[in-house]
C-alpha cells in the first residue's frame, strides 16, 4: 500500500500551491495532475539523461490516466540554461501547438526546472507550470520558490523571472537512478536548512545523513519534507528576495559561487559540492570575526565529511588566491552597491545577512584558508 502523501503548502503574493511528497507518486501522477489541467495534455520538458532513465515510467502513467503527452527533450547539463536553448524550447512549444491554457511539466533536475519555468513564464505571456523534480537538489530546493532563469556570458542565473508553479509533485523513489555524486551534492542543500535556522534539524542530519545517502527511503522523504517546509516558510515571507530573509537561502553560496566560477561551473565541481565548502568557509569566517564558535564550524565539517562532501578549498585541487576568489564574490549578484553582502552565522541554526562585509578582509581570510590547507596537505605528504 502507498504511504500517505506529505503535503506542504507554499503561500505567495497571488495565492498558494502544494508540494506533494510521496514514494511511488510517479505511477499515480495522472490523478495528481488532473485538477491542474485545463486541457487533457501536458507539454513535458526533460533532459536526455532523465528521459532515458525515467521517461517511460512517466509516459505510461500519463497514458493510463488518458492524459496526452508532448515531450520536449533538451541536452543534459548546465549548457541548456542558455538563450539558445530557451529560444529553441519556446519556439518548439509554439510550433507544437501550446495554448495559453496548457500546462508545462518540468521533469528533471534544476536545469530543466529553471529552463522550463522560464519558458512557461514567457510563452503566450505565461502558462501554467507543474514541477516534477528528479534530482535531490531540485526536490529540496530549485523546484520550490518560483525562481526561473538562464546563464549568460556575464554570469549564472542573471536572466530570469519569478513564475510560481501550480504544484510540485515529488517522488523520492526517482532518486534511485540519480548518480551518487549528484545525490551527495543535493544533500548539501538539505544540511543548509539546518545551518540557516534549525539546529534540531542539523542534529537530525548528523544522525540520519549517512543512512539517507545510502538509500534509506523513509529518511529521504523526511528530509525532503523538512526542506520543503523550511523553504516554503522563507519564500512565503519574502517571495522576491526584498526583505533579505530569502537571501539566507544563499548561505555558503557566495563563497561557493566563487569556487564554481574558478572551475567553470561544470562537472569539475558540482554546485552542491561548492556549497558544502562554501558553508564551511562561511562558518570559519564567522568564527574568525567572533560571531560564532570555531567548534560549530568543526562540527559541520565533520558531518559533511562523513557523507563524503568536501569541506576545504585544498580538497578541490584548484590553484587560486584569496584575491581572485574575492573578485568573483564582488561580481556575484549578491554584491550590492559596492558592498559585499555575505550570509554569516552566529552558530548552527542562526544565519544572518551582513550587508557590509569587507572585501579585503574576506580576501585575506581566503588566503589564510588556502595557506592553511596547503600546509596541512604538505604535512600529510
Ligand atoms: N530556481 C532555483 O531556485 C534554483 C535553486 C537552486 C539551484 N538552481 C539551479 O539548479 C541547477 C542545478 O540543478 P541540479 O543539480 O538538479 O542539476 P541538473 O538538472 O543538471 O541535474 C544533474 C544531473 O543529474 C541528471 N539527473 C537528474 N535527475 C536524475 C534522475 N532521477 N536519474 C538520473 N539522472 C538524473 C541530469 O540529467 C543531470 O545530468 C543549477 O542550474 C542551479 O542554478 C535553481
Ligand atoms: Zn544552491
Amino acid at each position: 500500500m502507498a504511504s500517505l502523501p506529505e503535503i506542504v503548502e507554499v503561500e505567495h503574493g497571488s495565492g498558494a500551491y502544494p508540494i506533494v511528497i510521496q514514494d511511488g507518486l510517479l505511477t499515480r501522477i495522472g490523478g495528481w495532475l488532473e485538477p491542474y489541467l485545463a486541457l487533457r495534455r501536458v507539454f513535458v520538458v526533460s533532459d536526455e539523461q532523465v528521459w532515458a532513465s525515467l521517461g517511460e515510467r512517466l509516459a505510461s502513467a500519463l497514458l493510463q490516466a488518458k492524459i496526452g503527452l508532448v515531450p520536449l527533450i533538451v541536452e543534459a547539463g548546465e549548457q541548456s540554461k542558455s538563450w539558445e536553448a530557451l529560444i529553441d524550447l519556446a519556439q518548439s512549444l509554439i510550433q507544437l501547438g501550446l495554448e495559453r491554457s496548457d500546462t508545462i511539466l518540468a521533469f528533471g533536475g534544476g536545469v530543466v526546472g529553471d529552463l522550463a519555468g522560464f519558458a512557461a513564464s514567457i510563452v503566450k505571456r505565461g502558462c501554467s507550470l507543474v514541477q516534477v523534480p528528479t534530482s535531490l537538489l531540485a526536490q529540496v530546493d530549485s523546484s520550490v520558490g518560483g525562481k526561473t532563469g538562464i546563464n549568460v556570458e556575464q554570469g549564472k542565473n542573471l536572466i530570469g523571472t519569478f513564475h510560481q508553479p501550480a504544484a510540485v509533485f515529488i517522488d523520492p523513489e526517482l532518486l534511485e537512478t540519480l548518480p551518487e555524486r549528484q545525490l551527495r551534492a543535493g544533500y548539501a542543500e538539505i544540511v543548509k536548512y539546518g545551518l540557516i535556522g534549525d539546529l534540531g534539524f542539523f542534529a537530525w542530519c548528523e544522525g540520519c545523513g549517512p543512512a539517507l545517502i545510502a538509500g534509506h527511503p523513509g529518511l529521504r522523504s523526511e528530509a525532503i519534507a523538512a526542506s520543503a517546509r523550511a523553504k516554503a516558510k522563507i519564500v512565503a515571507r519574502d517571495e522576491r528576495e526584498t526583505s533579505g530573509e530569502r537571501a539566507l537561502l544563499n548561505f555558503g553560496h557566495s563563497f561557493g559561487h566563487a569556487l564554481e566560477a574558478e572551475t567553470g561551473f561544470g562537472d569539475t565541481l558540482l554546485h552542491g559540492e561548492a556549497v558544502a565548502v562554501g558553508m564551511c568557509l562561511a562558518l570559519r569566517y564567522s568564527a574568525a570575526l567572533g560571531h560564532c564558535d570555531l567548534a560549530d564550524a568543526q562540527r559541520v565539517e565533520k558531518h559533511l565529511a562523513s557523507v563524503g562532501l568536501p569541506t576545504t578549498i585544498a580538497e578541490l585541487g584548484i590553484a587560486t588566491s584569496g584575491e581572485r576568489l574575492a573578485e568573483h564574490m564582488r561580481h556575484d549578484k549578491k554584491a550590492a552597491a559596492g558592498k559585499l553582502s555575505l550570509i554569516l552565522s552566529r552558530g548552527i541554526g542562526s544565519a544572518f545577512v551582513d550587508l557590509n562585509s569587507d572585501l579585503q578582509a574576506v580576501a585575506a581570510f581566503l588566503d589564510r584558508e588556502i595557506g592553511r590547507d596547503s600546509k596541512r596537505h604538505a604535512a600529510l605528504r
